[in-house]
């Protein structure tokens, strides 16, 4: 089935087979549940779905850190390791980082992130 986004991207046509569900969970709490793409970054999917608290001023060039996010425990593990160049980004966060700080623009959806969430710092600049 062929589904038509209603977002700001209406140019985008996705299947079902291609939508990954992402949860991004503000710091007072409030969930914004997004349909990202296969093969999209988190970042992206932030931006591109309007969610509140990622800023992705670099556009993904690992060169802003404003696109800081904390990924939920069990999520990790589903994502490749932060490389030195990232490590190195999340030293400028706004926020102080932790355990859970990745930067969203690294972090590239596929199927096996389906139902994943986010949480997002108080601040990104
Ligand atoms: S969008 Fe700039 S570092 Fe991620």
């Amino acid at each position: 089935m062929t589904i038509e986004r209603l977002s700001s991207r209406p140019e985008v046509t996705i299947t079902d087979a291609e939508t990954v569900h992402v949860i991004f969970v503000d710091a007072n709490g409030n969930r914004s549940a997004v349909d990202a793409i296969d093969g999209q970054s988190v970042m992206h999917a932030a931006v591109s779905n309007l969610v509140r608290g990622v800023v992705g001023e670099c556009g993904g060039d690992l060169s802003c850190a404003t696109c800081h996010v904390f990924v939920e425990e069990a999520w990790i593990p589903l994502f490749d390791a932060a490389g030195s160049d990232e490590l190195d980004m999340l030293e400028a966060t706004s926020e102080e980082p932790t355990d859970f700080s990745r930067l969203s623009c690294q972090l590239r959806l596929d199927h096996s992130h389906d139902g994943l969430v986010v949480h997002l710092p108080k601040t990104q600049r």
